[in-house]
């Protein structure tokens, strides 16, 4: 465990902060990433002096050219991570190192400079040391801290931009599910893929997600939850949903999760769960997982859970897969339940953290 002391972010006071009677109504009905709070962090990378302007500043519309390299190109990485309150009132962030390693490599990927991970971490500590009390201490609720960074040089020329904003935003959220895991139903696309090889699949951009977006309302209108992608060149092996990594259980207690093939994005949820269960000697693969393969197996019993995970949900048992021509349920059990609790517990201070996994950030 780790304490973050440094400040790099100089606050600028809000000068009309929510007040105490509706933040209070606010925390007391949570909806993800419906209202945010007073602060958001803000710098800004030019060419020619590097990161400046670090700023906690009121949370606001920003102004921007409708030139800007972004609007047009699509030249954005994001993050999604969670501060979360421990008994004791500190609240912390989980392996908020790894979302900024990773936002690096997002960044590299769309040719956009990185940011020092020092500065990265000042960010959400400053952030949240602006106004802690929008961290909720609900059961099961946490902040949900989202960086960003974006081209923001008016110019239309399809290149790397000069300059780019970064900016931290933050939203209070309760529990993914209020009442217990709820199993989902997950349509497996064979029409669309979600990243190739050499493409952006494992960088955290926006355009990945834009494109999510039609299959997902197609799987919705076929009263699906969510997605899962096949792999673009030969449509065979499962990758993962939208917006979270799967794993599989087998009868034989051994579990599989796809292999990083670069087309994945690299969950801290699905690393943290690869460390748990090999710290528990169970044993676990990353590997291709062939779907027609997979669903015989479901058909014949031999897997008895599917869950999916990432920071919103932590992990989200998978009731039913299904396509154009099939359907299976999933029996579900208590091993994802055992890998939530797990994980929560860590998260909210309740259980050891033997990888020092948690950063305190106030
Ligand atoms: C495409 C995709 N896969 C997996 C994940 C899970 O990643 P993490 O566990 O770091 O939240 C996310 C969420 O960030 C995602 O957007």
């Amino acid at each position: 465990m780790e304490q973050n002391t440094g400040t790099r972010f100089t606050l600028k006071p809000h000068a009309t902060p929510t007040d105490a009677e509706t933040k209070a109504q606010l925390l007391a009905d949570l909806k993800f990433g419906k209202y945010f709070t007073d602060y958001m962090a803000h710098a800004r990378w030019t060419d020619a002096n590097g990161w400046i302007e670090q700023e906690i500043r009121p949370y606001g519309p920003i102004e921007l050219s409708p030139a800007a390299a972004v609007l047009h190109y699509g030249q954005e990485v994001f993050e999604g991570l969670k501060a979360y309150r421990h008994p004791d009132g500190s609240i912390w962030s989980f392996r908020p190192e790894y979302n900024a390693a990773r936002f690096n490599a997002s960044a590299r990927r769309l040719a956009m400079p990185e940011m020092p991970v020092e500065d990265f971490l000042a960010s959400l500590t400053d952030l949240v040391a602006a106004d802690p009390s929008w961290v909720p201490d609900s059961a099961g609720s946490s902040l949900y801290l989202r960086p960003f960074m974006f081209a923001s040089e008016p110019f239309l020329g399809v290149q790397p931009a000069g300059e780019y904003t970064y900016l931290l935003i933050a939203s209070p959220v309760g529990p993914y599910f209020a009442s217990g895991l709820k199993p989902v139903k997950i349509w497996i696309t064979t029409e669309y893929h979600r990243a190739a090889p050499g493409g952006t699949g494992a960088a955290k951009t926006s355009g990945n997600y834009a494109a999510s977006l039609l299959p997902q309302q197609l799987a919705a209108q076929r009263g699906y939850d969510q997605v899962c992608y096949l792999d673009a060149v030969q449509g065979r092996f499962l990758e993962e949903l939208g917006g979270m990594n799967v794993f599989v259980v087998y009868e034989d207690g051994k579990v599989a999760t796809p292999a990083l093939t670069g087309t994945i994005l690299e969950g801290a949820t699905r690393d943290s769960i690869l460390t748990l269960l090999r710290d528990h000697e169970i044993e676990v693969e990353e590997t291709n997982i062939d779907f027609e393969h997979l669903v015989a197996q479901i058909k014949l019993g031999k897997v008895t859970e599917m869950f999916a995970c990432g920071t919103a949900a932590v992990v989200t048992p998978i009731g039913e897969l299904g396509s154009d021509d099939f359907s299976v349920k999933l029996p579900g059990g208590d091993f994802t339940q055992w890998v939530y609790d797990r994980l929560t517990g860590i998260q909210n201070g309740t259980e050891p953290d033997p990888h020092g996994w948690m950063y305190r950030l106030y």
